[in-house]
């Protein structure tokens, strides 16, 4: 079984209330929320968060991408939970060369909380674990409350152009 070291508290208001997360399943506590590994019984939900953050687009069905990273032995799905609410998540993967993450996401409820930094650390603590040296991550253009954000907590742009090309099309037949 794959471990995951500690995630470091966030600063500001979150507190870390809970144990170490020795597994997949367990996860560490930040006052309400917690932040666990995925479950089946949260599909609905963490689908419908991505809905309500407005990152699904018609490429990409969101089942088939749960699914892909599911797949892959390096990927995590990291849920921000209140109970059995998702309030929060992050897609992430190691390629054995860069960490990569994505649907990075909270409830606009839930906003301005530290709580997207909490994911971002408790992803940057996982890809260490693995041995990652660096982590990306791609932002549109026009998304520039997530700029801010990423700039916030110590991301810098890049000076690259993404480049690329659909292998598999999510439209089923
Ligand atoms: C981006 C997102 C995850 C941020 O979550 P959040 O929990 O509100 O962010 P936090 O409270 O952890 O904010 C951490 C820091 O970022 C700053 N920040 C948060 N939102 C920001 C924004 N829209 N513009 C500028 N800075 C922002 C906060 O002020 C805080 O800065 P501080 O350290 O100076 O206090 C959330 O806005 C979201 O889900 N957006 C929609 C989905 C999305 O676009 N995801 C990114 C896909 S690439």
């Amino acid at each position: 079984m794959k471990t995951h070291q500690e995630a470091r508290p966030a600063p500001g208001i979150l507190k870390k209330t809970g144990e170490k997360s020795p597994s997949r399943a367990s996860g560490q506590i930040f006052m309400e929320f917690e932040i666990v590994e995925f479950n089946e019984e949260d599909r609905e939900g963490l689908i419908s968060l991505w809905r309500s953050c407005e990152l699904t687009v018609p490429r990409n069905e969101p089942g088939r991408d749960i699914d892909r990273n599911l797949a892959d032995p390096a990927g995590r799905i990291f849920l921000l939970k209140k109970g059995h609410l998702v309030a929060g998540s992050v897609m992430v993967g190691y390629d054995g060369h860069r960490g990569w993450v994505y649907y990075l996401s909270v409830h606009p409820d839930y906003r301005n909380q530290n709580l997207g930094r909490a994911l971002m650390i408790h992803s940057e603590d996982y890809l260490k674990t693995l041995g990652c040296p660096k982590l990306n991550l791609m932002v549109r253009s026009h998304n520039y409350s997530a700029l801010g954000f990423y700039d916030r907590v110590g991301y810098q742009k890049d000076d690259v152009v993404v480049m690329s090309k659909r292998l598999v099309s999510d439209h089923r037949q």
